[in-house]
């Protein structure tokens, strides 16, 4: 595992309005509590199965470059990592919390084909066609303009490459969320252990109490299923696959570049 700012990128402009926003989104502080929520969130551990079982379907040229944006503390990116062991995956995020979370995991299951980039999304400038692979989990919503992203990204991507995109697109119900996490706990936990558990995770529920408020207003993006699914569609990618996971909360798509003759010709499609 590597970690370098600009190996593969050059930086441009940070025109992030979230920057300096009161209230903003501390994902730094969020760093420290991450992994014992996804821990013990079962939803969470779906996802990263379900990603996994799509991303390991996915042909991959050795030597291809793999990129997993707004990729936090590494749950998903090293998973990329492991699945195609021959490919050199890149993890963007612009936290350096997360960033270190995600390096000490790397280092300690001895990951060689994983690099971290810390960097603003919106500052990223790979070359046209480099890339063969690019998902982003649970990210975009909080990235300024992401339907301009989502055509940079798709530029990035190589004809045949892949797109794996999981979003959610309306304030979270941090209500419902406790009462589920309680439930699931409480049965493997029991009630100290759940309580423990929600003690140490106090910061990530401050940090997603932010996160349902710039939702609420507007500053983090909002979408259906149909609008998530044409913001892919209009950035000339083919759809492959699109649903709703994560408890109902999730929109989920999977998505192809199309070939320079604009067939997608691979067995996989239509999966
Ligand atoms: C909710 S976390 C998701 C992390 C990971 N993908 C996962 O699902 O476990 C959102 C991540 O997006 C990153 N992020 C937010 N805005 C970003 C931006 N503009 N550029 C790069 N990363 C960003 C945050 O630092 C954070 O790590």
């Amino acid at each position: 595992m590597t970690t370098s700012p600009h190996l593969f990128a050059h930086r441009v402009e940070d025109t992030n309005p979230q920057t300096n926003a009161a209230e903003a989104v501390d994902w730094c502080r969020y760093a420290g509590a991450y992994d014992q929520m996804a821990t013990h969130n079962p939803a969470y551990q779906d996802l990263i199965g379900r990603y996994t079982r799509t991303v390991r379907s996915w042909t991959i040229p050795a030597g291809a470059l793999l990129v997993d944006l707004g990729a936090g503390t590494g749950n998903f990116s090293q998973e990329l990592a492991r699945s195609h062991p021959d490919s050199r995956v890149l993890h963007v995020d612009c936290d350096k919390g997360m960033n270190a979370a995600a390096g000490h995991k790397a280092a300690s299951s001895g990951l060689r084909n994983f690099t971290i980039l810390e960097q603003e999304a919106a500052t990223i400038d790979l070359l046209p066609g480099s890339v063969a692979a690019l998902t982003v989990v649970h990210a975009l919503y909080a990235m300024p303009q992401p339907e301009v992203l989502i055509e940079r990204v798709s530029d990035w991507l190589m004809p045949g490459g892949w797109l794996l995109a999981v979003d959610p697109g309306a304030p979270i119900d941090l209500g419902a969320w406790s009462r589920y996490l309680i439930a699931s706990n409480l049965r493997s936990l029991g009630p100290v252990g759940t309580a423990r558990l929600l003690w140490k995770a106090r910061e990530a529920i401050r940090q997603n109490r932010r996160i349902q408020k710039a939702q609420s207003n507007g500053v983090y993006w909002r979408h259906d299923a149909v609008a998530f699914r044409e913001a892919f569609q209009r950035a000339g990618l083919a759809v492959l696959e699109s649903a709703t996971v994560y408890r109902g909360c999730s929109d989920w798509l999977v998505a192809r570049k199309p070939a320079v003759d604009g067939l997608i010709d691979s067995p996989e499609t239509g999966k």
